[in-house]
């Protein structure tokens, strides 16, 4: 009886130090927001988060117009919010600053960028103080066809952290020291490797955002950065991805999206458990 007494107040505690902890003012975990991510971040506490994936918007005109997709234009949902590269700089450091002071010690981030804008990306990380960790290429088919230049077929990846000493990895999360591949290749080294041969993936048939990330790419970065229930945050949501998958991998999830029919997309697949949704004639 008194066990039982004892058992039941203990949880009681635990469950308000978790609805306290969840609350983080304005804005709580596993929820996303239609919402400007500089605004937003500003309602979030210092130190709550454990790890950032995010792929700002490119500063080089991307107009995501339904047009610009002959194959499926009617799928593709437009409105896509672009900043001017003359400003590109100053937003950067702006979004990055509130990064840095929500992050945990423990937490890093990661930041996708074509290489038009890299160097405001890479000055814009050494000016707010994150490490930088490593520099990842995700190379991908079916880059834009030129005819006076090479085809771009690559994205950068930046890996930092706020501690080089704290930041959460774990090496053998997807392959043991010994697995070995049937040519006798180390596979955990083989995945470690800082170049990435990742399909983007097309839903032919299915509602999509002109720009998304493969689910493949952000599931290998959970898994090597973050545990369950770590807080997983992208302030440029799009689709969702980030957020999708996180929840897939029993992580909690948090991020912001300024285009109400994008916001729309992500909140409809988190809150019907749906990876793809059919486009409703
Ligand atoms: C490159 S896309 C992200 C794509 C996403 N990684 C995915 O897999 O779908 C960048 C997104 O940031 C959004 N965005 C631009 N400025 C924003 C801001 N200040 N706050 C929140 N979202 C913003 C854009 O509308 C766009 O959807």
């Amino acid at each position: 009886m008194i066990y039982c007494l004892i058992s039941l107040l203990t949880n009681e505690i635990i469950n308000l130090e978790t609805i306290f902890n969840l609350k983080m003012n304005k804005v709580e975990i596993d929820k996303i927001y239609n919402k400007n991510c500089i605004d937003g971040m500003k309602l979030i506490s210092k130190n709550k988060i454990d790890l950032v994936i995010t792929d700002p918007p490119f500063a080089i005109n991307f107009k995501a117009k339904k047009a610009n997709y002959n194959r499926t234009a009617s799928r593709v949902l437009s409105g896509y919010n672009e900043i001017k590269p003359e400003n590109y700089y100053d937003f950067t450091f702006s979004w990055m600053s509130e990064v840095f002071r929500i992050l945990k010690d423990s937490g890093s981030m990661y930041v996708f960028s074509g290489w038009n804008n890299l160097k405001d990306i890479l000055r814009a990380l050494d000016d707010v103080g994150f490490v930088t960790i490593n520099h990842i290429i995700w190379k991908y088919q079916f880059g834009v066809v030129t005819k006076k230049k090479f085809v771009t077929s690559h994205y950068h990846c930046l890996y930092v952290c706020k501690d080089d000493k704290k930041r959460k990895f774990f090496p053998f999360s997807r392959f043991k020291q010994g697995d070995k591949s049937p040519d006798g290749r180390s596979l955990h080294y083989r995945d470690k490797e800082d170049v990435w041969d990742i399909k983007r993936e097309y839903w032919s048939g299915d509602e999509k955002t002109p720009t998304k990330l493969p689910s493949e790419i952000i599931k290998k970065l959970l898994e090597y950065s973050s545990e369950k229930k770590d807080i997983v945050f992208d302030p440029f949501l799009g689709s969702g991805q980030t957020a999708v998958v996180s929840k897939s991998l029993n992580r909690r999830y948090l991020g912001f999206e300024i285009v109400p029919d994008y916001y729309k997309f992500a909140k409809k697949r988190l809150d019907k458990d749906l990876y793809r949704i059919k486009k409703s004639k």
